[in-house]
């Protein structure tokens, strides 16, 4: 299972967990009249409060090891992941230390909780549930490349790997199919389709990916159209 399709389950179930934790404590502080006693309401908040926080840790660090292993080629979504994620990380924490240590501020509580909720909320939406729907709504999308084609023309391959190793190295192997932070690019153009979106295996694919890429990879549209041509060049070796 790739690393997005986990995280995206796990986070979730996380969601899940935290809209009943969420839930248990408005009907507690909110509702005049309840069917459930207090005492069973604080217990049912803590369970799913304790889910949630578990499973936050887990993806924190499952997101911790796609940062450090991409270095600095994050897609603009991965950074806006990351630090909302580390922001409702801490408001957590602080927010658990508060309930059990420090009573004295506990009426800040509530108002941390729900804005814990309401980031895990967006980092859900805007990462899981994009990565979802992308996978979901998949259009069978073929080339749209218009600039002139550039696999008629020459590359150099020695360029080509050096942009490799700069470039695309930190989230895939050249040397196997084995998936890194994306899948294996071992004989890449030699496959039938590619490894991800199952297009069919050509230049212009490629180039698509990296100009439009198929759900979570960054784009990369600052390439010079000749270390285009050497990049492609490189990858026709594989
Ligand atoms: C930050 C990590 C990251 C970097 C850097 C990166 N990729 Fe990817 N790449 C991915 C992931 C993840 C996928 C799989 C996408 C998915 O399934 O959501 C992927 C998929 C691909 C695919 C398969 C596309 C398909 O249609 O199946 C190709 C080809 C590819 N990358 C080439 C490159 C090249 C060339 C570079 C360097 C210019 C590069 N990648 C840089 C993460 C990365």
């Amino acid at each position: 299972m790739s690393l997005f399709v986990t995280k995206s389950i796990i986070a979730g179930i996380l969601f899940i967990a935290g809209l009943f934790a969420l839930l248990t404590m408005l009907s507690l502080m909110g509702k005049t009249e309840r069917k459930a006693s207090p005492k069973s309401l604080r217990r049912l908040h803590k369970i799913f409060g304790f889910i949630f926080t578990i499973l936050i840790l887990v993806n924190s660090y499952l997101g911790m090891k796609y940062w450090t292993a991409a270095g600095d080629q994050l897609s603009t979504r991965a950074v806006f992941h990351g630090i909302l994620a580390l922001a409702l990380l801490i408001i957590l924490i602080l927010k658990i230390v508060i309930v059990q240590f420090y009573n004295q501020f506990l009426r800040f509580a509530p108002v941390m909780g729900i804005t814990v909720f309401a980031l895990s909320f967006v980092v859900f939406s805007t990462s899981a549930g994009y990565f979802l729907l992308r996978t979901i709504c998949a259009q069978p999308e073929t080339s749209e490349f218009s600039t002139p084609s550039p696999t008629s023309l020459k590359g150099n391959v020695e360029r080509g790997v050096s942009l490799f190793n700069n470039k695309c190295a930190s989230c895939h192997y050249a040397d196997k199919e084995e998936a890194r932070n994306g899948p294996g690019l071992k004989n890449l153009l030699k496959r039938e389709n590619l490894p991800s979106s199952n297009r069919s295996a050509t230049v212009e694919n490629i180039l698509l990916q990296l100009k439009k890429p198929w759900r979570v990879m960054p784009s990369f549209t600052s390439f010079l159209e000749q270390e285009l041509i050497d990049l492609m060049a490189y990858m026709k070796t594989l």
